[in-house]
């Protein structure tokens, strides 16, 4: 099982407890990898090493998480953001992997349902249905498929959607790998809306759910509190509205 503690409540010390009430304690910080959402489809895991999922925010810069390994699931702008000029170890879909070569960044190509690992750190490539398009190439070229990433590091398993439609094989994806933490994308019109999303909430089963991909722009401006109490009111997940910047502590817990 798992257990979260929010950044801003560092005093709760490292206990968890189980869903039968039984408390447990485990070693500190360590055991913990810790999940930052930035903003829009950003998310940055720390924990062995510090990943960073794609790597865009509005406004601003991601560049000073000075990520280990960036992970992109597709190639559109508001996620390959800062990719190319990070130069990080990169995971990608093959056909962006090569694209990204010849910019110069040290991509490590991958496709759907593989799975590699990178530093330590294992990544399972998920079907997204969604489309592709390379847009850092001005015109564009073709970015192959978009996925998602089920990310497994310090014993927790991240489900980054992307950006997707609902598809009913994301229980397939719970079947599989298990995830802990689901990041679901909520903002409709490009993506999932929360009806959609909520389904999908119940498809991949992660204890943990954190929306995103919402309320960057007003095409896609969503209130996330009746998702948030929908799930909540039906199932025991937890949904967790961060704002950008903002941080979970998730700790895999034994017994
Ligand atoms: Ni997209
Ligand atoms: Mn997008």
């Amino acid at each position: 099982m798992t257990v979260f503690r929010s950044a801003h409540m560092n005093h709760i010390t490292n206990v968890g407890t189980s869903a039968t009430g039984k408390f447990h304690s485990f070693a500190p910080t360590s055991a913990y990898m810790q999940l930052t959402w930035l903003g829009h489809s950003c998310v940055l895991l720390s924990g062995t090493k510090k990943v960073l999922i794609d790597p865009f925010i509005e406004g601003g810069s991601v560049a000073s998480t000075d990520p280990d390994i960036v992970a992109l699931t597709h190639g559109h702008a508001d996620h390959m953001g800062e990719t190319v000029a990070l130069k990080k170890k990169t995971v990608a879909i093959d056909d962006i992997a090569k694209y990204l070569k010849t910019k110069g960044v040290p991509a490590e190509g991958m496709n759907l349902g593989g799975s590699m690992t990178v530093d330590g750190i294992s990544f399972t490539m998920t079907p997204a249905v969604h489309s592709a398009w390379i847009e850092e190439a001005g015109i564009g070229c073709n970015g192959g498929a978009a996925a998602g990433f089920v990310i497994r590091m310090d014993g927790v398993a991240v489900y980054h959607a992307g950006d997707t439609a609902l598809f009913s094989d994301m229980k397939l994806i719970c079947e599989l790998y298990r995830p802990d933490v689901a990041l679901l994308p909520i903002g409709g019109r490009f993506t999932m809306g929360i009806a959609e999303a909520m389904i999908a909430a119940n498809f991949v089963g992660a204890k943990i759910v954190i929306p995103i991909h919402y309320n960057t722009w007003e095409k896609i401006t969503v209130d996330p509190l009746p998702f948030k109490m929908a799930i909540e009111r039906t199932t025991d997940m937890k949904v967790h509205i961060l704002k950008p910047g903002e941080s979970l502590e998730i700790g895999a817990v034994k017994g």
